[in-house]
């Protein structure tokens, strides 16, 4: 066996610690030598430690440079500040990368999707500036910055260039958001005069929305402030068969957390149906950046045959299995394949 490597494992809330513990069992069987770190964060850990996010599940990950993240909850409408957030914005994650491609196996209406959702990650109304101003009004504040507009935008441009991409297009709502997203558009426009070998578009957020549900394959690489992407990187989930399958990462300068588009999904909590297909996929691409790739494809491969044989397949995609069910038969796959 290969040197052990260490990487953080943030098991998150809700169905994180379920799929984690899949995905955990797949790469172990597929002889992947990895020492988890395992960072608890969340609710729980707040009534323990005073906080959803202590320091130490920061240190982790700044030593290890690393991280497998499942989702953690954020009371909706009150409560702690979201740790996803809180995160991205502690470490520099400034790019939040969500590649969103039909699989073969997953019916969907349409067939030649492949987009790639870059998402600023720092700032834009994540910033979390909110004030109430009296019992009847609130305001947050957007926070747009020429430094995190033109970092964000150049990351696109590389990944567009290093993956062999023809189009950007920088989504905004610059003809409302005048001061803030137009920022950002001057600096796409900037960004995108030192990369002449790639298209550059602009695009309206709605406009954006309703095209994407009636063309797809029009689009390639959308680079988009924080809650746009988050909200649009929902969107192109559900053209290639839902959350269960999207993955993601957020990378910064320093270190990488890969954490799927998919929350902590509490419909489900508990109850064994979660798929852990999109927190696999995230951990191939982990092991992908820190340089497994035999393994890598091994998971990858035995994942899409699973899902191409469509005979045990999670409910999310049309199956009766469980996520135990799901997750031996992954593990089967590349067993079969090795003998
Ligand atoms: P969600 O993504 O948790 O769930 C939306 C729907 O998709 C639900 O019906 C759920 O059952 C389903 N779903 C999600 N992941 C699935 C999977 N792996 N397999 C099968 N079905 C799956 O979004 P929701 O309900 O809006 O948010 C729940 C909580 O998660 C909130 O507290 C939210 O703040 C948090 N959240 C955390 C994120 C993170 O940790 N990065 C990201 C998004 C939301």
């Amino acid at each position: 066996m290969n040197k052990k490597k260490k990487v953080t494992l943030i098991p998150g809330d809700g169905i994180g610690p379920e799929i984690s513990a899949a995905v955990c069992d797949i790469i172990s069987a597929a002889g992947v030598n990895i020492d988890w770190d395992v960072q608890t964060a969340g609710a729980d850990v707040a009534l323990e430690e005073g906080t959803p996010l202590p320091q130490r599940v920061i240190e982790s990950v700044k030593n290890n440079k690393v991280a497998l993240k499942a989702p953690v909850t954020t009371p909706i409408g009150k409560g702690f500040r979201s740790v996803n957030v809180a995160l991205r914005k502690e470490l520099d994650l400034y790019a939040n990368i969500r590649p969103c491609k039909n699989i073969e196996g997953i019916n969907t209406p349409f067939k030649d999707v492949d987009i790639v959702v870059v998402r600023e990650n720092t700032e834009d109304l994540y910033a979390g500036i909110e004030r109430q101003i009296d019992e009847d009004s609130a305001e947050s504040i957007k926070i747009i910055t020429r430094k995190a507009s033109e970092r964000i935008v150049d990351y696109a441009f590389q990944y567009a260039l290093k993956n062999n991409r023809k189009t950007v297009h920088a989504v905004t709502k610059a003809n409302i958001c005048k001061l803030t997203d137009g920022l950002f558009l001057d600096c796409a426009r900037a960004v995108a005069h030192k990369y002449p070998q790639i298209e550059y578009k602009e695009i309206l957020v709605d406009n954006l929305c309703m095209q994407l549900v009636q063309n797809p394959s029009k689009f390639d690489v959308l680079v988009l402030p924080n809650l746009y992407g988050d909200i649009v990187s929902d969107l192109t989930a559900g053209l290639i068969g839902g959350l269960g399958i999207a993955q993601g990462a957020n990378i910064g300068r320093e270190c990488a957390v890969f954490e799927p588009v998919h929350g902590s999904a509490p419909d489900i909590k508990g109850l064994n149906r979660a798929n852990p297909a999109a927190l696999l996929l995230c951990a191939v691409n982990m092991l992908r950046y820190i340089g497994d790739y035999e393994p890598a494809a091994k998971i990858e491969n035995a994942l899409f045959e699973v899902i191409k044989d469509g005979k045990v397949l999670t409910v999310d995609l049309g199956g009766q299995a469980s996520t135990t069910e799901f997750t031996e038969e992954i593990i089967r796959k590349f067993k079969a394949v090795e003998f």
